[in-house]
């Protein structure tokens, strides 16, 4: 077993029903460092699961281990009801989305983008259209792919409608971000959601539904702690309250005659289930250089072994041979805590991400990987929420401003 493979990352996410079932993923942050518990030589680390957000877990065997989550949600928020949302995306037609003018800056080098429309939570849902169609303005320009994570709160018609009014090249992983613990409300009240956004914009923009977020990673969490074996009798026991739905969803499309939109699932990269990847099309894996405590110089070629070795073999040993993604990997640019500056050996900050992005988008192009850079802008509910980097991952700021650095100028596939 090389050192990649003994280090196994995880991110979870859970669920906090005071914020109402926030099926948009999100990531808990905080000082993970203070949850990890060590028996023996394996480091796990403790996830708070009260509070239902999505948390990052890293769990590393022979060393220490960070946690981190992430996952997206939602931005800042600019007052929004006008054709743009801060001024940050002009058109040359205030009326037609489709007239934005293009900034210089920005490249489509990215095969993805891990995206969460500003407030897409329940209960509040004060996501708008006009901040929706500004993201598909500066997303498009960056990228043809992006991934969301639930679809509460009107969130996939929404960015189906944003790509519809810009008229840009772009095809959307819609998301059903299911709980194992609620008889399944979750799971129909967001595939209805989705149903509905396919009848109203049909499947052209459609690459995908991802049935799960990191579901067998929470439930392994929730019964008994992460350092259980996806594969084990807690793990498919998960996998047997994840499966119905997966299921469901594919009936679902194929009774409205859409069975060409293929089925997937996300997961951290330690925790996927074989019997769920055997039920679906594709995989999406968290891959995340910074919860492993990998060095910014080793973080891409860490995060290129880690998916092949982990991921990658997993999924081509199955009859079934689901495409298999990246669904996460970034760099935070900045830490709210002295704790979580740094993953140890390197900070959290903007000149690491560039970084990161030198190191890793070009050359994840040319390897023809398929991954989900995370993410589009800062979330600052998570910030205020978790702390630490939680709130710090965007290429953007949460005002829709490029930070400082340079995107490359090599195509994605
Ligand atoms: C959206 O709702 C959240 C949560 O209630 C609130 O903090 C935020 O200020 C709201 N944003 C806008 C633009 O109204
Ligand atoms: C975009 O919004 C800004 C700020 O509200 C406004 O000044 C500008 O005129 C708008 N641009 C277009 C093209 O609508
Ligand atoms: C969902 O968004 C679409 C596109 O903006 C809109 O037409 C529709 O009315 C919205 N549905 C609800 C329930 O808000
Ligand atoms: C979704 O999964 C939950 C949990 O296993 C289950 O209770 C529910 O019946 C499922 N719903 C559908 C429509 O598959
Ligand atoms: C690309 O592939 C090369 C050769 O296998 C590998 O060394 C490198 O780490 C990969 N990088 C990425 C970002 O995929
Ligand atoms: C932006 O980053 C460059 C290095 O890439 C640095 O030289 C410059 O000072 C930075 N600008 C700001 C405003 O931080």
């Amino acid at each position: 077993m090389s050192a990649y493979q003994s280090t196994q990352y995880a991110a979870v996410d859970d669920y906090n029903n005071n914020y109402s079932h926030n099926l948009a993923s999100q990531r808990k942050a905080g000082n993970r460092r203070s949850k990890m518990i060590i028996i023996g030589s394996v480091v796990v680390l403790a996830v708070l699961i009260a509070i239902g957000v999505g948390v990052g877990v890293s769990v590393s065997k022979n060393h220490k281990a960070s946690s981190k989550s992430a996952i997206s949600s939602s931005s800042s928020s600019s007052s929004a009801s006008t054709s743009n949302s801060s001024g940050v995306v002009q058109q040359t037609d205030p009326n037609d989305p489709s007239t934005f003018i293009k900034n210089s800056a920005l490249k489509q080098a990215f095969y993805g983008l891990a995206y969460t429309p500003y407030g897409s939570q329940l209960p509040t849902c004060n996501n708008t259209l006009a901040e929706v169609i500004t993201d598909i303005q500066l997303l498009s320009q960056l990228t043809k792919r992006i991934r969301l994570y639930g679809a509460d709160c009107n969130q996939s018609a929404l960015v189906l409608e944003a790509i519809k009014q810009t008229k840009v090249d772009m095809k959307v992983y819609l998301g059903n971000y299911p709980i194992p613990t609620d008889g399944g409300a979750a799971y129909v009240r967001q595939r209805d959601l989705i149903k509905d956004a396919l009848t109203t914009y049909g499947a052209d923009h459609v690459a995908g539904v991802t049935v799960g977020n990191e579901y067998i990673l929470d439930y392994l969490t929730a019964n008994g702690g992460a350092t259980l074996d996806p594969n084990g009798p807690v793990g498919n026991a998960g996998a047997a309250l994840l499966l119905p739905n997966i299921t469901d969803t594919i009936t679902m499309l194929s009774g409205m005659g859409m069975s060409s939109i293929p089925v997937g699932n996300a997961d951290a990269g330690s925790y996927f289930n074989t019997q769920v990847l055997q039920a679906v099309n594709y995989g999406m894996a968290n891959v995340h250089p910074w919860f492993a405590n990998e060095a910014i110089e080793d973080a891409a070629g860490w995060t290129a072994e880690f998916f092949a070795t982990t991921n990658v073999a997993a999924a081509a040993a199955l009859s079934n041979k689901p495409t298999m993604y990246i669904a996460e990997t970034g760099w935070p640019t900045k830490s709210s805590s002295a704790a979580d500056a740094s993953d140890g050996p390197s900070t959290a900050s903007v000149a690491n991400l560039q970084i990161f992005i030198d190191t890793f988008v070009c050359q994840a192009n040319q390897n023809q990987t398929g991954y989900f850079f995370f993410e589009y802008f800062d979330e600052g509910w998570k910030d205020v929420q978790f702390g630490g980097v939680e709130g710090w991952w965007g290429l953007f700021n949460a005002d829709r401003t490029l930070k400082n650095v340079t995107i490359p100028d090599c195509a994605s596939p």
